[in-house]
């Protein structure tokens, strides 16, 4: 019977494919402010701005690939029920080999409804060579295809799929999140009695819980290699 190993990701997990993460020295925050760019309010006041954002941050994709870290949880499908808890919007996990990914903050690679953002029959899957959105590209309803992103403020329709995830989890990993931004900080109060949490982070992460917690102070490539060799001789 394979165990239930149930990860939550955060920017710091593709840091070592070359996309930034938010709040290190550096990071996306330092060049954009949060509000105008990702909040439902900025993008009211200017869209165009924020489509700009994300045609970046999409055309990006393409130059970047999956890391070792990203693998190895591919591989560990083999071994374990694997979920994929995320709040990147990248698409390393799948392009990792990971089937079983909960997006919680959306995905760059799709847009949707900006009068109706959680419609699912809205939401479209840009193809490579069409990675633009431009003013004046419509979604079915008529209104402006935005990105597919959960912006500060906006409901996180997976929260609660995620949190029944964590609930069955038998092994927890969080890795490279600074659990910053709630819900999905939260989701470290659904595990139960027994389940082993890891932590992998080059830097020290305030996870603000008393559990025990086993963490591994290291990258996503050599934190998830140390991982899998504790994992695997179990
Ligand atoms: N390997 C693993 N972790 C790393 C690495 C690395 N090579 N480099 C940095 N980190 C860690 C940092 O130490 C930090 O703890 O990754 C974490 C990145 O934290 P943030 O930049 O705050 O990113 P994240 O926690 O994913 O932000 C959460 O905030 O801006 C919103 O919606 C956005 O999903 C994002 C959310």
């Amino acid at each position: 019977m394979k165990k239930n190993l149930v990860i939550l990701s955060g920017a710091g997990m593709s840091a070592e494919s070359g996309i930034k993460t938010f709040r290190d020295t550096g990071g996306l925050w330092e060049d954009y402010s949060i509000q105008e760019v990702a909040t439902p309010e900025g993008y009211a006041r200017n869209p165009e701005l924020v489509i700009r954002f994300y045609n970046e941050r999409r055309k990006q994709l393409k130059d970047v690939q999956p890391n070792l870290g990203h693998k190895i949880l591919g591989e560990l499908e083999e071994h374990f029920n694997v979920t994929i808890i995320t709040q990147n919007v990248d698409n390393l996990h799948e392009r990792g080999g990971s089937k079983n990914i909960i997006h919680l903050h959306g995905e760059l690679v799709k847009v949707c409804s900006t009068r109706d953002p959680q419609n699912p029959r809205l939401v479209r899957e840009l193809a490579e060579d069409a990675y633009e959105v431009k003013i004046g590209d419509l979604a079915d309803d008529g209104s402006q295809l935005r990105p597919f992103i959960v912006w500060f403020g906006e409901p996180v329709p997976k929260i609660e799929e995620a949190a029944r995830m964590v609930d069955t989890a038998d092994i927890f990993v969080i890795i490279g999140t600074s659990m910053n931004v709630y819900p999905a900080a939260g989701l470290l109060d659904y595990v139960k009695p027994g389940c082993e949490i890891y932590l992998i982070d080059p830097h020290p992460v305030d996870v603000k819980s008393s559990l025990p917690i086993h963490v591994i102070r290291k990258g996503a490539s050599e934190g998830m290699e140390e991982l899998k060799k504790i994992l695997l001789t179990q």
